[in-house]
């Protein structure tokens, strides 16, 4: 079952890297204060928690064993472990959510490149909280721009997935990680001691428990998934590049750690600057890009910061934009026979027509909703809610019904020669906990439970 030729990551630390910066991005810094400010502070911390340990980290173990036995893209491996079977719709589900993942992912990143831009030529300086506000909107809400910054962070994505995965992926991560680190700890250091930092800092810490609701739990559970890149085989992918020598257990555990690290400094880093500064925690995306330029202004040396800032934050949004599409990428080429460059361009044309509409969702075309929300919305949350835990529901059973426990152990603990202390707990969680505990949150979201409670 294993194909011998398929390149693989060259050294322990470049798979753990590749993996951390699969995972970190614009999920952690921007996505994670954004949703913490909607829904209720520090009460979606608990339930993101609470995730991140029951679903998020059992699911990726569980990619990983996919990935690293089948040694196949996302719906490939399916092929392999169940040829002829319906289990297929796990691969489709996910390399569909890749798509659409981008298709808002690719428009968020582009904004990074634009205040790359303005703090180059000093725009970025100089204003009041409430006009860096206006300023932001009247950026996303416009048509070029915005779509132009798309474009170009497209067109970045796809420069480096065309000569494949190893060798960008690997080097790069091995530097940005460790500086992107250093950085914010240096602005959750300047945050934390601005004037007023406490009121954040309580937001973000001390829960209010009225504030749990159904909406919060499946946003905290969407955003446990999407945080860690779960439930859509980028994993997978990523996964059948590993090493038959890699500890996947302890992988999992240190990737889980950093990019939960990585949003909680982003909330070190945001709320006490977010209640200095008087802006309201639940103005939505826009939040870490009205807040951080204030932060800027408060610190000696801030354009440098900044710069250094957004750099990092593009980078991060690039080595996952890189894994997202090379689900897509890895699928078209692997499964259509074509070459890999033609591949990637098939999905970059897509992709930026989704990221188009979704970028212009948000100034001319946002009377045009879905559901009652807008299409770039639409796109969250589709993916985020409902595909990432519906597939990573449907991988658990998977595994945990269709593959020998013998050869999942095996798998797990590279033949024998690496321990898995928790392997029982683990099998139990992914066939029972986790695939319950995902169908009970749907439940509740749709209000199945209240109705039920009623009844009786
Ligand atoms: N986790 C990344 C972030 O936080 C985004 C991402 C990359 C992702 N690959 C993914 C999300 C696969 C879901 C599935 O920015």
């Amino acid at each position: 079952m294993t194909n011998k030729k398929r390149v693989t990551f060259g050294s322990r630390l470049g798979v753990i890297l590749a993996t951390v910066g699969c995972a970190v991005g614009l999920g952690n810094i921007w996505r994670f204060p954004y949703m913490l400010g909607v829904n209720g502070g520090a009460a979606f911390l608990l339930v993101y928690a609470i995730c991140i340990v029951v679903l998020g980290l059992p699911v990726m173990i569980t990619e990983f064993f996919i990935g690293r036995h089948s040694r196949k893209n996302a719906a490939g491996a399916f092929k392999v472990l169940a040829p002829g079977t319906k289990w297929i719709v796990i691969g489709y589900n996910g390399v569909l959510a890749a798509f659409l993942i981008l298709g808002f992912y690719f428009v968020v990143a582009g904004w990074t490149l634009e205040y790359i831009l303005q703090v180059v030529t000093g725009s970025l300086t100089g204003k009041t909280a409430v006009e860096f506000a206006s300023d932001f909107t009247r950026f996303s809400s416009g048509i070029f721009r915005p779509i132009f910054w798309t474009v170009v962070f497209t067109a970045l994505t796809h420069i480096v997935i065309v000569p494949g995965v190893k060798k960008g992926i690997e080097r790069a991560s091995k530097i940005l990680m460790p500086v992107l680190f250093f950085i914010l700890i240096v602005l959750c250091i300047r945050s934390a001691t601005l004037p007023n930092a406490g009121a954040g800092l309580s937001f973000l810490f001390n829960p209010d428990f009225s504030k749990i609701d159904s909406s919060v739990i499946l946003s905290g559970m969407g955003q446990a998934f999407f945080s860690l890149s779960v439930g859509m085989g980028c994993l997978i992918t990523y996964s059948s590049y590993f090493g038959k020598e890699t500890h996947l257990q302890k992988t999992a555990v240190q990737v889980t750690i950093l990019d939960s690290l990585v949003a909680i400094l982003a909330g070190i880093m945001i709320f006490p600057a977010v209640f200095s500064f008087g802006i309201e925690p639940t103005v939505g995306p826009e939040l870490v890009f009205i807040t951080l330029p204030n932060v800027f202004s408060q610190m000696p040396l801030g354009t440098l910061w900044s710069l250094i800032f957004y750099v990092l934050l593009a980078l991060a949004a690039l080595t996952s934009t890189i894994s997202l599409h090379e689900v897509a990428t890895a699928y078209v080429h692997e499964e259509y026979q074509m070459t890999r460059s033609r591949a990637a361009l098939v999905v970059s044309a897509g992709v930026l027509v989704f990221a188009t509409l979704s970028s212009l969702s948000l100034g001319v075309l946002k009377d045009y909703t879905i559901f009652g929300l807008t299409f770039f919305d639409f796109l969250d949350y589709v993916t985020t809610k409902i595909m990432l835990p519906f597939g990573g529901m449907l991988i658990c059973i998977f595994v945990g019904t269709q593959i020998d426990r013998k050869i999942l152990k095996a798998e797990l603990t590279n033949q024998g020669t690496v321990p898995f202390y928790f392997f029982n707990t683990y099998a139990f969680f992914i066939k029972y906990i986790a695939p319950v505990a995902i169908s009970i949150v749907f439940l509740n979201e749709l209000g199945l439970i209240e109705w039920i409670r009623r009844m009786f």
